[in-house]
């Protein structure tokens, strides 16, 4: 973690952005590569872009752990490497021990997990096991109207390549994701390390509204048709549509961008985008149908358009009841704990036995740079991860 603290550093922000493909998620690549073949692991990358170092011969139902490099903007250090760092740190510790894996152990990093650049969470793994078309992902634009498509040709990938990978599915047979804990729940339960139960379901909406761009000093209030209006209303809508309780329906606003966007031009155009999550499908799904409601009364009254798109959508998440008492036999019963942070860990439940452990937080906050995970806390989070994969590899 020390090696790569300087890397995407953001001045303007504080904390890290690291996003798909830049110059800082790109070092983070050689980092990673030079680390892995350091500790005597082979590297290669998919036809989507993630990177895996190898401990044996790649092959059919391997032992994988790893995260991501990539942050969301002004992010924390340690959400995504702290497990691709503790990964490394582990399997070197299996190494030195003289450990003879019986099957092959992989340490992945899937790109693009934040969705920061392309909007889509969990694009590598999502690609990978088929659950976004290809054609659609690689339409995806950043802020800067870039495809996917542009990004990674400009990076070295063939975006012909890109799709689902049947043949990299089949090597993962146990996926365990480590990751710092991103809220209070570790120091609620006061230990430094717990396992996943499970993802709350989640999703990402955009709404655009249009109206008529003007001069700020000259059209009067009763002309306007402000897209700026409806916009505000709909950040008041998801407050209100959101319970109080960790574990009650979220719902955030926490991208609004103005077109064009001058302090003195009403703008003709606002995107938002909403996250929203809720312990069930249905408390979701109708915390958006509410808002969405409100945003469309809101754009009627003011004499504007909405048009709304829904641009992810991640399911409930249950983790392997067998992989999960294997994780808490392993660990002597460390506390179990259910999250509504997503991971990539959620898109393989889909398809193969896949867990989760998680470090401490003593802040209890993250995706944002006051994050934080103490020395100790990440030495027992290695402790845990070299003992799951001792136990599921041997
Ligand atoms: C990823 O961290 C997410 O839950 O948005
Ligand atoms: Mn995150
Ligand atoms: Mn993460």
């Amino acid at each position: 973690m020390a090696e790569i603290s300087t890397i995407g550093m953001d001045r303007t922000r504080g904390g890290y952005s690291r996003h798909l493909f830049d110059s800082a998620e790109r070092e983070l690549r050689e980092w990673f590569t030079t680390a892995a073949e350091g500790v005597g692991l082979d590297v290669d990358v998919d036809r989507n872009g993630n990177l895996w170092a190898w401990w044996g011969t790649p092959a059919d139902g391997a032992v994988v752990t790893g995260s991501h490099v990539d942050s969301v903007p002004g992010g924390g250090a340690f959400d995504g490497p702290l497990g691709v760092a503790s990964a490394l740190v582990a399997v070197a510790r299996l190494r030195r021990e003289g450990f003879q894996p019986r099957r092959p152990i992989a340490v992945v990093v899937f790109a693009e997990e934040e969705g920061g650049r392309f909007g889509v969470p969990c694009l590598g793994s999502r690609l990978l096991t088929g659950a976004i078309p290809p054609e659609r992902a690689l339409r995806l634009t950043d802020g800067d109207g870039t495809t996917l498509a542009d990004a990674a040709t400009k990076a070295g990938f063939d975006p012909a390549h890109f799709g689902q990978d049947d043949a990299a599915l089949a090597r993962i047979g146990t996926f365990v994701e480590l990751h710092v804990e991103q809220g209070r729940g570790l120091i609620d339960a006061g230990s430094p390390v717990a396992v996943g139960t499970g993802i709350d379901p989640h999703g990402r909406w955009r709404f655009s509204f249009t109206g008529r761009g003007d001069h700020a000093g000259t059209a009067a209030v009763a002309d306007r048709n402000d897209p700026m209006i409806p916009a505000s209303r709909t950040v008041l809508a998801a407050r209100a549509a959101a319970g109080h309780g960790p574990r009650d329906t979220r719902a955030t606003v926490g991208r609004l961008v103005p077109v064009p966007g001058g302090t003195n031009v009403i703008p003709m155009r606002v995107d938002l985008w909403l996250d929203s999550r809720a312990t069930a499908t249905d408390a979701t799904r109708e915390a958006v149908a509410a808002i969405t409601e409100a945003a469309r009364a809101a754009a009627h009254d003011e004499g504007c358009q909405v048009e709304v798109t829904e641009e992810s959508w991640s399911g409930p998440v249950s983790f392997d009841p067998h992989l999960r008492d294997r994780l808490l036999a392993t660990l002597r019963e460390p506390p179990l704990l259910p999250t509504g942070a997503g991971h990539d860990a959620g898109v393989l439940a889909a398809h193969v036995p896949t867990g989760m452990l998680y470090v401490r937080n003593p802040t209890g906050i993250s995706h944002s740079p006051a994050e934080h995970a103490e020395n100790d806390d990440c030495e027992a989070g290695v402790e845990a991860l070299a003992d799951v994969l001792r136990e599921l590899a041997a």
